[in-house]
């Protein structure tokens, strides 16, 4: 009698406890103030790590394609479309009622060099490349028509400098290449949102470039709903303040933002934007925490998503998903970026597929935040 009585004791306790941790997840913390999303991989949407496949659907409320729905895997030559990956994005986000964003439709990098060139390798008029972005972004777009929420309309089109990029699109075209991706993108699918998507965000002159454009499509009457910051971030820059003043200045240009691949390295840098053909040379200097990060650089990491995460809160009224690029430090793109082959801690969970503990601080921090609906 008296073992049962304490054991039911002991279950009043602990039983309704287990179930709040149960509950408690990123997702249902941030619930009306903002989608918090990952960025997934094939093998994770295939299941065959069922452990991160069941991890994205509890602890997540939307997902993005990290590689599948950029224009080379989807669409490798002019004549053929490559639907299967990009088709079971979608079915496993509708499956596990996680918000699906399409990335990306228009971006210089990943793309089939056949996009530019005609039969004899030489550029082709301005003319051919708008119908092929016309036919690009109508196909794709309208194949997910009313499934996908909203697109990366056009990804990375300035410099750090705020200049624009000197893409083949941009040498071809001019910048009005924006301006034709959003109109045809709107034209596939009205109701679906259309996002400018780029890194550095914070960068001010590259801000100052971001509004401007914003502006000019604003006036040109294109659909933009939202400038995506990408924040692959580091342990010492860029500043919250920094971060914070391209909130303002996103927000005065009257766009939502997203945050669209959130990481924050741990490791020293000798670059700090996500230009993929920027590499530099391995040094065990370079990739200092192979065995274990100390506990107190993880402190560091730690205060750093939280700084971060408390400022997305506190504009919750404009910020409306944060994503993370990938689900564990072990699938991380930074570990070969921008030196191949280190050992980086940039995401949420660890390489054992185990919730780091500053989940459960961010998790307290939003909680204390109202819902916006
Ligand atoms: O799919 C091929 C595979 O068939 C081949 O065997 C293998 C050999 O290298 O490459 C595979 O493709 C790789 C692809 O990721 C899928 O794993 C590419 O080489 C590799 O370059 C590619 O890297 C991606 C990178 O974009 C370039 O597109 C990263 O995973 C992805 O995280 C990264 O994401 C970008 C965002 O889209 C835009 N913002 C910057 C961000 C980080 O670079």
């Amino acid at each position: 009698m008296k073992i049962k009585t304490i054991l039911a004791i002991i279950a009043i306790i602990i039983l309704p406890n287990t179930h709040t941790m149960a509950q408690n997840t990123l997702a249902k913390a941030t619930k009306g103030k903002f989608l918090f999303g990952v960025a997934v991989n094939m093998q994770q949407v295939n299941g065959v790590n069922p452990i991160e496949s069941e991890l994205i659907a509890k602890e997540f409320s939307a997902i993005v394609p990290e590689n599948c729905m950029k224009p080379q895997p989807i669409h490798p030559e002019e004549k053929r479309y490559e639907w299967t990956d990009a088709d079971k994005v979608v079915a496993f986000g509708e499956k596990n009622k996680l918000v699906v964003t399409g990335h990306c439709l228009i971006w210089h990098s990943q793309i089939g060099r056949w996009f530019f060139v005609d039969s004899a390798g030489k550029d082709v008029a301005p003319e051919v490349l708008k119908e092929r972005m016309r036919q690009h972004i109508h196909t794709v777009v309208g194949r997910y028509k009313g499934r996908i929420k909203g697109w990366d309309v056009v990804n990375e089109a300035f410099e750090d400098n705020g200049t624009f990029r000197k893409s083949k699109f941009y040498q071809i075209l001019g910048k009005d290449f924006i301006k034709y991706a959003f109109q045809f993108a709107h034209e596939a699918d009205p109701k679906a949102e259309l996002y400018y998507n780029d890194y550095n965000v914070e960068t001010p002159a590259k801000c100052e470039a971001i509004v401007g454009l914003v502006k000019e499509l604003k006036a040109a009457g294109c659909r933009i709903d939202a400038v995506g910051s990408q924040a692959h971030w580091h342990m010492d820059s860029p500043t919250i303040d920094a971060i914070e003043t391209s909130f303002k200045n996103l927000k005065a240009a009257g766009v939502k933002i997203l945050i669209t691949e959130w990481d924050i390295s741990i490791l020293p840098s000798p670059y700090s934007g996500a230009n993929i053909s920027q590499n530099f040379r391995y040094s065990k200097e370079m990739d200092p925490y192979r065995e274990a990060v100390p506990d107190s650089v993880q402190k560091e990491w730690n205060k750093r998503v939280l700084d971060m995460f408390g400022l997305y809160l506190k504009y919750n009224d404009v910020v409306d998903r944060v994503t993370v690029w990938g689900l564990t430090d072990n699938g991380t793109w930074l570990n070969n970026f921008p030196i191949r082959g280190r050992k980086d801690y940039p995401l949420l969970f660890d390489r054992n597929n185990k919730r780091k503990s500053v989940v459960d601080e961010m998790i307290t921090m939003a909680k204390k935040y109202k819902s916006k609906n």
